[in-house]
């Protein structure tokens, strides 16, 4: 079954998860997009949406459900958003889409976290995916050199600046074996807005699809 397929199936099985009246989060990526066309025939309709891009608060916009700034909600009940990898402990590599900074707010704000996937996303152990890590950009070369003295290799994602105006550094061939542990020692380096670890933040649901259906994992 094609990738693209079962990215529709899990995005659609999160719909279990979203309620009338509730205020949700809408993470980023190409399975957030089949959740937010899901939602949009789906007729259900939150009270509240929050958008973790401004590229999902335009998808949003297009079918006709409006955005509002996380600013004026009170708690996000359920937060839905992707993944690059995931372990088996939930903890994830997000930041593929350069939305990981507002993904990584989002996500704190909420009171469940569900993440959608297709089965290639699922690993033993994360960073075979290059680790994103949004840097401010004056900032750039000081981090790079750090990243490379915790034994990474980082390599600037030329020519992507993200929603918050700074740019890219993805870290290849990083074995995140203690992932919170690195979250919190990237996360120190001055200059490094957000890692793309989410450890502190990992999803509370796992929804994932493979060849022979759809499992919904709850932590
Ligand atoms: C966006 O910055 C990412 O965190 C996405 O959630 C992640 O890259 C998943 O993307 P796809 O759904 O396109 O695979």
């Amino acid at each position: 079954m094609k990738q693209a397929i079962l990215k529709e199936k899990a995005a659609k099985k999160a719909l279990d998860f979203v309620q009338e009246g509730m205020t949700l989060g809408v993470g980023s990526g190409s399975t957030v997009r089949f959740f937010i066309q899901a939602l949009a025939d789906s007729g259900i309709r939150p009270k509240d949406i929050v958008a973790a891009s401004k590229d999902s608060e335009e998808a949003l916009a297009s079918v006709g459900l409006k955005v509002r700034d996380l600013n004026s909600c009170d708690e996000v009940d359920v937060y839905v958003d992707g993944c690059d990898e995931i372990n088996e402990r939930f903890e994830m590599i997000k930041g593929g889409g350069a939305a990981l900074t507002r993904e990584k707010i989002i996500a704190a704000a909420s009171a469940k976290f569900v993440c959608i996937a297709d089965a290639s996303k699922q690993v033993s152990v994360l960073g075979e995916f290059a680790l994103p890590v949004e840097v401010i950009p004056m900032a750039r070369s000081y981090v790079a050199r750090q990243l490379l003295a915790l034994g990474g290799e980082p390599r600037w994602r030329e020519g992507v600046v993200t929603d918050n105006g700074n740019w890219i550094l993805d870290v290849h061939y990083l074995s995140i074996v203690d992932a919170p542990a690195m979250e919190q020692k990237i996360n120190a380096i001055a200059g490094v807005v957000t890692v793309g670890i989410f450890a502190k933040e990992r999803a509370d649901v796992l929804i994932v699809a493979r060849e022979n259906g759809v499992e919904v994992i709850e932590r």
